[in-house]
C-alpha cells in the first residue's frame, strides 16, 4: 500500500472511530447486605425467603441478591471493560428484595449511598444519569407525586452528577432532564416512572403524578424546537413481563399516557433504556401505519435473584452489564454489547465477566436502530433458532432450556405490543394460530396412526 493511502485509510478510520461514542448501561444491583457465607444455607441471606441458597459462594446464589463482592467486581468490570466511557446510565433498585420492615428510611438511603459511592470512586469525573428504581423508596415502591424527605437526601447523595435545576426538579417529584455532557445538541431525559407502577398507591387516583406527563412533554416540544435528540432513561417499563403473560406493571391509562407521549415525539427520541425485569429484552413502538419508530432497551440486572412472581418458570438470570455505541452525530444507537458473569463459574473460583454478545453480530443486522430491531423481532418470531438465541440471552445465560410454542407467543406479543389491548389481541391471534396448526398437527397423527392401524392388521 503507498503511503498516500496508508494515511487515508488512518484518517478514515480516526474519522469511524469520533464518529462513534458509548455508554454504560447498569441496573437492579440489588445489593443485600446481609449476605453472609458463614451462616447456614436458610440464612446465608434475607433476600432468599425460605428458599435455601444451595450453590451460595463468594459472588452470590440465585436465590438471593448481591453480595457486595458482586457489587464491587460489576463495577470493577466496568472499569476494565470499557474505563472512559462518554456517560454511564444507572436505572435503579439498589435495595435487596425483603419485608419493609427489614428494611427502613435510613437503611434504604444508606444503601443508596453506597452504591453511589462505589460507582463514583471506580469512575471519578464520569457523567453518572441516575434514576430511581421502585426499590429506592422507603416503603417500597410507594413513590410520592410530589415533593418528599427522600427525594431531597437522595438528591444531595447524587449533587455531584446533576445540575442545580436537575435538583430541583428531582426534589419535586423525583426526575430532571439536562444537556448531554461533552455532546451539543443531544438531551438526557430521566424519568421516575415507578409514579406509574400500580403497586404505588398514593399515585393511583392522580392523573398526572408530580406533572411529570405534561413536564416531559414540555420538555420534548422545546427539545425539538432546539433541534435536539433525545435518550429517555427510567426503571419501570410500560408493557407486559415477557416471563408472564398478562403481566403489566403500569396502571392502564398510563401506560396508555407514555404509548402517546413516545408516539407524540419519537422523531427526537432516540432510544429508551430501562429495567425493573432483571432480564434482556426490549420493546418496539410503531406509528399507525406500523411503522417502527421507536424501540426501548431493557437491560439485564446484576442481581442473580430469582423472581418469586407466581407463574414465572426459571426466573433468574446470570449478572449482567452492558454497552450501548451510538453515532455522536445522530445520537442512533449502532449496537449493544453484553458482558456477563457466569455466577457457577464465578463462585467455583473463576470471576471472569465474558463477552455475552453483540447485537450486530448475533442477529445479523446493521444496527441497533428501530428498523433493525423489528427485523431481529421478526427473526424472533419467525425462525426457532433465532428464538431460542434471543431466549438464551434473556436469562443472561442461565436458562437453556427450549422456547415452546407458548413462550414463544409471550415474548413475541410483549417485545411487539406495548398496548394492553393489543397486547391481548396479539395473544389471541398468535395463540389461535399455534392452536390452529396444533390441531392440524393431531388430525395429521391420527391419520397417520389409522393408517398405522390398517398396516398391521
Ligand atoms: C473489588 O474488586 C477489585 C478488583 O477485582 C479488587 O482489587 C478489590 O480488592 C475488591 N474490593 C473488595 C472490597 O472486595
Ligand atoms: C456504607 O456506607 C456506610 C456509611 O453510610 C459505611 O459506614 C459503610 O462502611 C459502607 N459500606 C460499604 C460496604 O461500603
Ligand atoms: C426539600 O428541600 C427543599 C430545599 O431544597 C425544602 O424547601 C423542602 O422543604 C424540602 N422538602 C422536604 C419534604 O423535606
Ligand atoms: C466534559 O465536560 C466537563 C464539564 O462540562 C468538562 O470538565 C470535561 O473536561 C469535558 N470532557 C471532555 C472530554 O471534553
Ligand atoms: C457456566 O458455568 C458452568 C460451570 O462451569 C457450566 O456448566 C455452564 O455451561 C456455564 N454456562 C455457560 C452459558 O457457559
Ligand atoms: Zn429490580
Ligand atoms: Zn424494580
Amino acid at each position: 500500500m503507498s503511503a498516500e493511502r496508508l494515511l487515508l485509510c488512518c484518517l478514515f478510520l480516526q474519522g469511524a472511530l469520533a464518529l462513534s461514542g458509548n455508554f454504560w448501561h447498569i441496573t437492579d444491583l440489588h445489593w443485600d447486605p446481609s449476605y453472609d457465607l458463614g451462616k447456614d444455607p436458610k440464612r446465608v441471606c434475607e433476600s432468599s425467603g425460605i428458599r435455601p441458597a444451595a450453590q451460595a459462594g463468594p459472588f452470590g446464589d440465585h436465590a438471593c441478591d448481591s453480595p457486595w463482592n458482586l457489587i464491587n467486581s460489576s463495577v470493577h468490570a466496568m472499569k476494565d471493560i470499557l474505563p472512559n466511557p462518554d456517560f454511564i446510565v444507572w436505572t435503579g433498585d439498589d435495595t435487596p428484595h425483603v419485608p419493609n420492615q427489614n428494611l427502613g428510611e435510613e437503611t434504604v438511603l444508606r444503601i443508596i449511598g453506597n452504591l453511589t459511592d462505589i460507582i463514583s470512586e471506580v469512575f471519578p469525573g464520569t457523567k453518572v444519569y441516575s434514576a430511581l428504581g421502585n426499590h429506592d423508596y422507603h416503603p417500597k415502591s410507594q413513590l410520592p407525586g410530589g415533593p418528599s424527605d427522600m427525594y431531597n437526601k437522595t438528591a444531595e447523595m447524587w449533587k455531584h452528577w446533576l445540575d442545580l435545576e436537575s435538583r430541583e426538579t428531582f426534589k419535586k417529584g423525583g426526575y430532571y432532564t439536562e444537556k448531554l455532557r461533552n455532546r451539543t445538541g443531544f438531551r438526557m431525559l430521566v424519568l421516575n416512572t415507578n409514579l406509574y407502577y400500580d403497586r404505588n398507591m398514593l399515585t393511583q387516583n392522580d392523573e398526572d403524578p408530580a406533572g411529570q406527563f405534561s413536564w416531559a412533554d414540555g420538555v420534548l416540544a422545546q427539545a425539538a424546537a432546539s433541534k435536539e435528540k433525545v435518550y429517555i432513561i427510567g426503571h419501570v417499563p410500560p408493557g407486559t413481563f415477557e416471563k408472564k403473560r398478562g403481566k403489566h406493571w403500569y396502571r392502564p391509562q398510563f401506560n396508555t399516557r407514555y404509548l402517546e407521549l413516545i408516539q407524540k415525539h419519537h422523531a427526537i427520541i432516540m432510544g429508551q433504556f430501562f429495567g425493573h425485569h432483571h432480564t434482556d429484552a426490549f420493546r418496539m413502538f410503531y406509528d399507525s401505519k406500523d411503522s417502527p419508530i421507536s424501540t426501548m432497551f431493557l437491560s439485564p440486572g446484576v442481581t442473580p435473584w430469582e423472581t418469586t412472581l407466581p407463574g414465572v418458570k426459571n426466573g433468574a438470570n446470570n449478572p449482567g452489564i452492558r454497552i450501548f455505541e451510538y453515532d455522536t452525530q445522530t445520537l442512533l444507537v449502532q449496537d449493544v454489547v453484553t458482558y456477563y458473569l457466569n455466577l457457577t463459574h464465578a463462585n467455583a473460583g473463576r470471576d471472569r465477566w465474558e463477552k455475552e454478545y453483540r447485537l450486530t453480530e448475533s442477529f445479523q443486522v446493521a444496527d441497533a436502530s428501530p428498523a433493525s430491531m423489528h427485523q431481529v423481532l421478526e427473526g424472533i418470531s419467525e425462525d426457532s433458532c433465532r428464538l431460542q438465541q434471543y431466549y438464551r440471552f434473556n436469562s443472561v445465560n442461565f436458562d437453556l432450556s427450549e422456547c415452546d410454542e407458548g413462550c414463544r407467543v409471550d415474548h413475541v406479543c410483549a417485545t411487539r405490543e406495548v398496548d394492553f389491548h393489543r397486547y391481548e389481541r396479539c395473544l389471541a391471534t398468535k395463540a389461535a394460530g399455534a392452536s390452529l396448526s396444533g390441531s392440524l398437527l393431531s388430525i395429521f397423527g391420527m391419520a397417520v396412526s389409522i393408517l398405522f392401524v390398517f398396516a398391521q392388521q
